[in-house]
Parts: C-alpha cells; structure tokens; sequence
C-alpha cells in the first residue's frame, strides 16, 4: 500500500521523532486551524525546531492559549496568532493582506484546518460548508500567500486531506449540492478529495520553482473534529477499518504525517504526494482498500479543471 520512508517510521511514529536532527530556524511556517487538535500540535513540533510559527484560528482566545504554552514549552518565542474564518472570502482576503504585510516569505504552509460531516450549511458566500471551508477557503488563501511561498523557495505546502476521499471525486458540475441532495459523508470525501487534487495541481504549477505540495491521512485520532457525529457515525467507520476495529493515534503521532511532508529531507525536490502513516501511499482502487490513494483523486486533469472551477467560484484567477 505504501512505499518505504525512512526506517521505522509507521503508525505510530510522534512528531518529536520525525523531527530529530532536523533544524528549522530561519523558517516560517503558517498552520490553519490551529487552536487545538493536529493543527496545535503540527504548530508546536515546528516552533520546537526553531521554526517562527503563525497559528490561525477562529477562536482567538483558545489560540493565545495554545501560543503560549508552545512558547513555555520549546522556548520559542516566534510564535504569532492570527484570525481566520476560512468560510469567509473577506475574512481570508484581510488576513492574508495582514500576513503579507508582515511576512514577505514564508517557507512551511500546513492546509489544516477542516470541518467533517456536519449538516448542510453554508459559508457566508453561500458555498457548502465542507467544500467551502476544507477547500476553498484555502484554495483562495494559498493563491494569495503564493508570492510569499515563492519568495521562500524551498518552500512546502502540506494539504490535510483524509482517507474519508475514498467516499467519492468531485462533482465538478455541482460541487456545493444545489442540484443534488446533501449526504454529509459524500460532502466531506468531496471535500478531501479536492484538497488532493489541490496539492496535484500546486506541484504541476509551483514544483519547478521549488515550491511542492503533498496532500496527507493524518490516521484516526479522537479531536473536537468528531463534533457532528452520531453513533451510526462510528459504527460506520469502524465497519470500513481492517477487522472493523478503530485503530486510533495520539495527536503527537496524527500530526506526524503533516510534519513529515512539511520538512522530511528525503522528500526534497518532491511533490504531488499522498502520504499516510509517514510513508508515500501508492494508488489503490480497490473496494474496501484500508488506505492508499484513489486515482482520481490525483487525476492530472479533474486537478486542472478544479483549479479554474475554485477561481470562478471564488472570483479571483491566479495564474501561477
Ligand atoms: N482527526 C482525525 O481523525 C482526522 C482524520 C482524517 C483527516 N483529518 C483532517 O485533519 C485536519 C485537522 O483536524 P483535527 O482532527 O485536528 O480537527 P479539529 O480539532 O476539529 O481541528 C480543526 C480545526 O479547523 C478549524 N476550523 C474549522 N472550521 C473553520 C473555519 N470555517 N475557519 C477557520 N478554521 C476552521 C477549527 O477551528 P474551531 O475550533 O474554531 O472550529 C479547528 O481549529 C482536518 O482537515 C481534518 O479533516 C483528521
């Protein structure tokens, strides 16, 4: 299902051992949604390095919470927060003109806030809230930080998407289900599915340029992200595990995978990637696969063609 990474490395590799021997000062890295779950433990692994950290959250006093224990904790005291509401096109518009004006080059971009299988809703430019939200809030945000990344070439985009893009591609005629009744669970595949085909999409236009992009599983870890689940919710997912058993990871070990792609040596001058467990996971379409990435999730041209749908429907076009 997967291709070797470094030795050892599996399931259960933390953020700390990913991070051995690896030095970040000098880098800057921005992590979305970071005001608790992966995206505070990706942010904290960094700053531990030596990297300057920018934590965007919606909840800003949960966020300077979290800010300031990884200052206590590592010593670093380039660690920033900063408001974002990803379903909102002017809240990611005057925050990264906010960024801008204070970074001009930013090395590591961790895509890592999201929202799952929460009821039909929409953002506040009408879009459905997964898609919205997981995709193209950021979509819009890493267009407009783009300059930046490549300013800080080599630089690294990371993509969390899930093993839940299994559900399904993209509906590039409806994504926002306005024709189609809503299924939350096809909304979220949709949704993570996009975030791949974002990263395909990103290496196509930027790898040259030394800037890459991965798309990552992060594993099963219990975080707030299971807040709109139901009974029958788990009892699905665990019928689609191996052995229909849940096998979870500590949030040190589910924001491994996010940290190994953001700086792991042996991914250098890589990109386009779908990594799991901290290894590269190879195409797999068969039902039932236990993990792996769907073909047409790294589909050259459904990438393509979701780049200049993203544009239209967030009104900007980024020729990169
Ligand atoms: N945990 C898992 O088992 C798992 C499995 C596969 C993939 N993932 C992916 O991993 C990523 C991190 O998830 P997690 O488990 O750490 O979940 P989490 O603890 O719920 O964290 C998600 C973060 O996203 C933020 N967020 C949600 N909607 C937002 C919006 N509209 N604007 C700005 N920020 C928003 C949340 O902020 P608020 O606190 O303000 O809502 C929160 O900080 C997600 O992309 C998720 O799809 C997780």
């Amino acid at each position: 299902m997967s291709q070797p990474g470094r030795d050892g490395f599996g399931h259960d590799t933390t953020t700390d051992q990913v991070l051995e021997g690896i030095d970040l000062s000098g880098k800057l890295a921005l992590v979305t949604g970071a005001s608790g779950g992966l995206g505070a433990e990706t942010a904290r692994a960094l700053a531990s390095k030596g990297a300057a950290v920018v934590l965007t959250a919606r909840d800003m006093a949960r966020a300077e919470e979290v800010a300031k224990r990884i200052r206590e904790s590592t010593g670093n005291d380039a660690v920033e927060v900063e408001n974002l509401e990803l379903d909102s096109l002017a809240s990611i518009r005057a925050f990264a003109e906010r960024f801008l004006a204070r970074h001009d080059a930013l090395q590591i971009l961790v895509n890592n806030a999201g929202v799952m299988a929460c009821p039909l809703a929409r953002t506040q430019d009408g879009f459905e809230l997964q898609f919205g939200t997981n995709h193209l809030g950021h979509f819009l945000m890493t267009g407009l930080l783009a300059p930046a990344l490549l300013k800080g070439a080599p630089a690294r985009i990371v993509s969390l998407s899930s093993r839940g893009h299994q559900q399904g591609s993209v509906d590039l005629d409806d994504p926002c289900f306005e024709r189609r009744p809503y299924d939350k669970w096809e909304s979220y595949g949709q949704a993570k599915t996009a975030n791949v085909l974002f990263a395909v999409e990103l290496e196509r236009r930027l790898g040259e340029r030394d800037v890459h992009a991965h798309a990552v599983h992060p594993g099963v870890i219990a975080t707030d992200l299971a807040r709109h689940l139901v009974p029958e919710d788990y009892e699905r997912m665990r019928k689609r595990q191996p052995g229909g058993k849940l096998r979870l990871k500590t949030v040190e070990a589910g924001a491994a995978t996010s940290v190994y792609a953001a700086t792991a040596p042996e991914l250098e001058g890589r990109g386009g990637l779908y990594l799991e467990d901290c290894h590269i996971a190879e195409i797999d379409d068969a039902e039932g696969a236990p993990g792996g990435v769907r073909s047409y999730a790294v589909d050259a041209n459904a990438a393509k063609r979701l780049w200049s749908l993203s544009e239209e429907l967030v009104g900007q076009s980024f020729p990169l």
